[in-house]
């Protein structure tokens, strides 16, 4: 059944006080609950009857109200929900339920993973533990009873802080933990398991010790010191920016394997998937090192933009994930270069939210409707969403947004709200009228701004015309102009940045508010037609149009003030030569290239003046999802044919460029995940494989004696990547040489599974099979499901096979999981709902495999994207 955003009503309970007492056991966990009830006076004068979720995993052993037991016509269980008649008006509710955690294969709920008991409760997860309001905007203070046997749980956790320790008369162990913050059930979480610690304290700047604890089982203790830092860094950096300063007196982070998404920030507990926390030098690679700092950051940002000020419902899912995403990437670019940040952020954001905005799941930042919340957790709520409250600060201006924050916060703390609650303190402590603006929350689809220009020599003007336009997307149809801040610079024909008046304003850099479907700007005071330099920073998530000549681009990409729109005129020239390639693949002709981008590589190989994660970022060349992003059909075979040549012609004719680019940015010393030296590195493997693709036998050496003896993950596992992409035979060997020397390391047999799971060879399938019944890999844990099949997916050869056997192999892991893990087997359909966009001999066979799912007994999750990708 769909639930709709206009369907809102406030609770009519409220639950004031939450005491839980968990026996946890082998075989069964007794879940106790005594809720402090009353009837919630915001709902009016009301007799309705008393609806709690639990989920079907949930077996009610009793119930009772203010200590009288309910007798069993008091009281009623209809499919997920307990529903009680005859209430008072104020009344402590008493529950006892039975759970199987051991049993727990969704991973909601509470769970066991390897030997330790753990929690995920967001979104809809604690009715998997009891009966409850399940919802956000019932906000509880809890105290958390947990009993275990000692032996094997000496470690037992909850939110908040440890207020008591016993035994009972059996022996077990008691611990009590008291949360003094009301919070919702989704904050909620409990671990206990012999785990080892790594303590650490952090001064606040009212100068308050907090206790820092970082708990994984004893053989990952020594790979968290990376993830205490960043937690520091990010303690400093919350205060510094947004003047917010941790609250309870201690901060753990626990450590898992078993986990459905990245991380949750749990009040005061948060817990991480393992891939998401564990580093060291040897076993982890520079970007996973990124991504811990920023997933550390981003749940402990959490903490005021989630948990002190949380959502009123799920339908305002990104008034904390927008808004938390965009704090953890300013995070970033402050702790390393804001302009490589803002390119991989974008560039993620064109690849896949871009493609998920403009396919069947489509849906605003602000949902109007859902079948399963789960499934909307998603870029676009995420990502767009941080892109909001990015154009927000741009329009705003730095301080005006701080002022809005702490408005924000200082008005919303310990309360439940919306995204209009945010905006509209935005708004008051700025004057900046953003009524239009929010439209952005509601609207789904991308916008297209199309930009044309004109320039009158006899005054000098300078016309900039814009229009904007929203493609339908599913349920709605028409769409409102929005307004779009356009970031614009001009530089003359040598490229220089000139000053020019806009609106009697001159500048070198201006902000342009296009909020009409179209729309005329006017720069005066020029003496010569400018290139403008458009959407600087990427201002605003759209697609932008102008028809810029190859000499434009080239002039941007070497002369910009601007360094992400340098980065931007690379992509366009490379995306306009890779098109050409792929229409001549499709047609069945020759490949052959304009020397241009030759000229274009060959400058950026031998400026030495330029930052070299950038110049590695442009040689990496656009994606083969982002090319199937642009595409309309996609020809996947064609845009893999094309990305090859043109690397392959690249290659041939800077061999030596390649081959003194590698050497120049070898790094001696020790490993650090410092961002000089991961430009340094990622600058290095990527001229590395361009000169290993030359042909050259000397480059063969060089790769081999790097994956052989390099001190770090990175570099090897930059070798054995270009190894398996370049030559099938030495694949083997080395892909088997890197399994023997890390099979005891988890998380980077998922890097091997991945890469194995990856490879172009006619026989990928029966590869991807045999690895699904290899000894590392096991269906219960979701990352290595993630390896196997999402590494799967990037295999042309395997995933796009024409005769559809690909497809037919990932529907059978859908349909497997379905029922287990409701939430991963309907992340993974992604790949097969971009089905309309596909050359139709593929696009049949994906539709038939939608067809073939949609006829099974679906969980909510998975029904619920087959059925709206086949609608
Ligand atoms: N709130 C978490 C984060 O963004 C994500 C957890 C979502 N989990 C889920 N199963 N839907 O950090
Ligand atoms: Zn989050």
């Amino acid at each position: 059944s769909v639930i709709y955003l206009k369907d809102y009503k406030v609770p009519p309970f409220l639950i004031d006080k939450t005491e839980l007492t968990f026996d946890l056991d082998e075989a069964t966990t007794i879940v106790t609950s005594r809720l402090h009830m009353r009837r919630n006076p915001a709902f009016g004068k009301s007799t309705a009857p008393l609806v709690l979720d639990g989920g079907e995993d949930v077996k009610l052993i009793g119930v009772a109200m203010d200590d009288y037991a309910l007798p069993p016509e008091e009281y009623r269980i209809s499919e997920d929900k307990l529903i009680i008649t005859a209430t008072a008006d104020e009344f402590i509710l008493t529950c006892e339920t039975l759970i199987e955690p051991q049993n727990n294969t969704r991973l909601e709920g509470l769970y066991r993973s390897s030997s330790m008991f753990c929690t995920q409760c967001e979104a809809e997860g604690f009715r998997h533990i009891t009966y409850y309001l399940d919802r956000p905007d019932v906000m509880s203070v809890f105290t958390t009873t947990i009993i275990a046997d000692e032996a094997r749980y000496p470690v037992m956790l909850s939110n908040g802080n440890e207020v008591e320790r016993g035994k009972t008369d059996e022996g077990k162990t008691v611990v009590v933990w008291h949360d003094p913050f009301p919070k919702p059930a989704y904050l909620f979480a409990l671990v206990a398991g012999d785990l080892a610690v790594k303590n650490d304290v952090f001064t606040t700047q009212s100068k308050r010790d907090i206790k820092l604890q970082i708990f994984t089982e004893s053989h990952n203790i020594d790979k968290v010191d990376y993830a205490m830092e960043a937690l520091k860094r990010s303690m400093r950096w919350d205060e510094e920016t947004y003047g917010r300063e941790y609250d309870l007196d201690i901060f753990m982070i626990v450590a898992v394997d078993d986990f459905n998404m990245g991380a949750m920030e749990n009040k005061g507990l948060n817990i991480f998937n393992s891939s998401c926390l564990l580093a060291s030098p040897e076993t982890t690679t520079d970007d996973t090192y990124l991504r811990v700092e920023a997933i550390v950051a981003h749940e402990y940002f959490h903490n005021w933009s989630g948990n002190r000020v949380t959502c009123r419902d799920w339908f305002q899912l990104s008034l904390k994930e927008g808004f938390t995403v965009f704090r953890d990437q300013t995070f970033s670019a402050d702790m390393h270069s804001d302009t490589v940040k803002r390119v991989e952020d974008v560039s993620f954001l064109k690849t896949a939210q871009f493609a998920e905005d403009a396919g069947p799941m489509a849906h605003p930042v602000r949902p109007a409707s859902f079948i399963e919340i789960s499934n909307f957790y998603t870029l676009t709520v995420y990502e767009k969403g941080a892109e909001i409250v990015r154009m927000i600060h741009t329009l705003l201006g730095a301080e005006k947004f701080r002022a809005g924050s702490d408005l924000y916060f200082d008005r919303h703390d310990g309360q439940a709200v919306t995204c209009d609650d945010f905006v509209a303190a935005m708004q008051d402590a700025s004057g900046v009228d953003l009524t239009q603006f929010k439209r952005w929350y509601s609207q789904a689809g991308t916008p297209i701004v199309t930009v044309t220009d004109r320039f009158d020599e006899a005054t000098g003007t300078y016309r900039l015309t814009m229009k904007q336009d929203t493609p339908a997307t599913p349920g709605q149809p028409t769409k409102l102009p929005l307004h779009i801040p356009v970031r614009v610079g001009l530089l003359d024909q040598q490229g220089t940045v000139i000053s020019a008046e806009v609106n009697g304003v001159r500048a070198e850099d201006h902000v342009l508010h296009l909020n009409a479907s179209e729309q005329e700007f006017e720069f005066s005071g020029l003496t010569s037609k400018p290139v403008p330099s458009l959407l600087r920073g990427f201002s605003a998530p759209v697609k932008l149009r102008y028809d810029y000549s190859s000499k434009d681009l080239l002039l941007l990409l070497s002369s910009d003030s601007d360094g992400f729109n340098r980065w931007s005129a690379a992509q366009q020239l490379a995306v306009n030569e890779l098109t050409t390639l792929i229409n001549q693949a499709i047609e069945g002709q020759t490949l052959s290239i304009d020397s241009q981008l030759v000229h274009g590589f060959k400058a950026l190989l031998n400026d030495e003046t330029l930052d070299p994660a950038m110049v590695a970022l442009i040689l990496a060349l656009p994606s083969q999802a982002y090319l199937s992003e642009l595409a309309n059909p996609i020809y996947p075979a064609a845009i893999k044919q094309a990305r090859q040549y043109l690397k392959g012609q690249l290659a041939n004719a800077l061999e030596t460029d390649f081959e003194r680019v590698y050497r120049q940015h070898k790094i001696q010393g020790e490993y650090q995940p410092a961002a000089e030296d991961i430009a340094h590195r990622s600058l290095k493997n990527i001229a590395l494989s361009y000169w290993v693709e030359s042909g050259s036998e000397l480059a063969q050496q060089e790769l081999v004696a790097q994956f052989k003896t390099a001190n770090n993950m990175t570099d090897q596992f930059a070798a054995l990547s270009i190894v398996v992409n370049t030559q099938q035979k030495q694949a083997d060997v080395l892909l088997n040489a890197f399994y023997e020397q890390w099979k005891a390391e988890p998380l980077v047999v998922n890097k091997w599974l991945m890469l194995s799971a990856s490879q172009e060879q006619e026989t990928a399938l029966e590869t991807v099979k045999g690895l699904m019944e290899h000894p590392a890999f096991d269906l219960k844990n979701p990352n290595k499901v993630r390896s196997v099949l999402g590494g799967f997916g990037q295999s042309i050869s395997g995933f796009h096979k024409m005769d559809g056997s690909g497809y037919h192999f990932l529907a059978d892991q859908i349909i497997l999981l379905n029922k287990r893990n409701p939430q991963i087997a309907s992340r993974l359909c992604t790949p097969l709902t971009r089905w309309k966009k596909m050359q139709p001999e593929l696009s049949i066979k994906m539709k038939a495999e939608l067809e073939r799912i949609l006829a099974e007994d679906l969980s909510k999750d998975v029904y619920e994207v087959i059925s709206k990708s086949l609608a």
